[in-house]
């Protein structure tokens, strides 16, 4: 080989690689392989394709989210039981925003993340009384079919997500005014305790 088409060699070997790399990190194709939690950044010299973030890891990445804050603070979660290896039932908390009836008020919710999730969405209920649209007012279930992120559900939403959207439709024109149930209404329909049940029969 004359130094000329080594040199060409040599461009076309970084170039590839380079290519290789950024598909990794766009999360589009896997260079290295899922050894760590942060599987884009995981090495092993191998080339795998599957992309798919294992159930746990998923979980173990929202965990860590929820554990160092998100923003400015009015948007919170975290696990119910740190026992719980299948990490099923999670409490969020959203404070509501300002310039709307929901002004200060501090909101439970129960997301629970079954087997497949995060395939599928987690069933969400607020704990704390709510007048909102896409509520159901008898058990306040965030119904799917009016509440869109669950509607169309992608693998990459995650509980933060839908946290930080319920609080975003808290400040809609359609939900901003709305008359509400007197503050501290908690209700105790759905005990913790069925939740760990329903978590233990999975
Ligand atoms: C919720 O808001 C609607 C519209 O303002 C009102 O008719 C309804 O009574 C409210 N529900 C509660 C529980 O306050």
């Amino acid at each position: 080989m004359t130094s000329e088409e080594s040199r060409v060699v040599g461009t076309i070997s970084v170039a590839s690689v380079a290519f290789l790399v950024v598909l990794t990190f766009i999360g589009k194709f896997c260079l290295f392989c899922l050894i760590s939690r942060v599987h884009r950044v995981g090495f092993c010299g191998i080339v795998c394709f599957d992309m798919v973030v294992p159930r746990n890891f998923r979980m173990l990445e929202e965990l860590e989210r929820g554990e160092k804050g998100i923003g400015d603070g009015t948007v919170s979660y975290g696990m119910d039981d740190a026992d719980d290896i299948y990490m099923c039932s999670w409490t969020g908390t959203i404070i509501g925003p300002q310039n709307t009836v929901h002004e200060g008020r501090i909101y439970q919710l129960k997301l629970y993340c079954d087997k497949d999730y995060p395939d599928k969405p987690p069933t969400v209920r607020f704990q704390t009384r709510i007048n909102m649209t896409c509520v159901n007012q008898e058990t306040g279930m965030v119904e799917p079919g009016l509440f869109p992120m669950l509607a169309n559900w992608q693998r990459e939403y995650t509980m933060e997500d839908i946290l930080m959207s319920l609080k975003k439709e808290m400040s809609s024109p359609q939900n901003r005014k709305l008359h509400q149930p007197p503050e501290g209404s908690d209700d105790q329909r759905m005990e913790q305790k069925d939740l760990a049940q329903r978590c233990a029969i999975l």
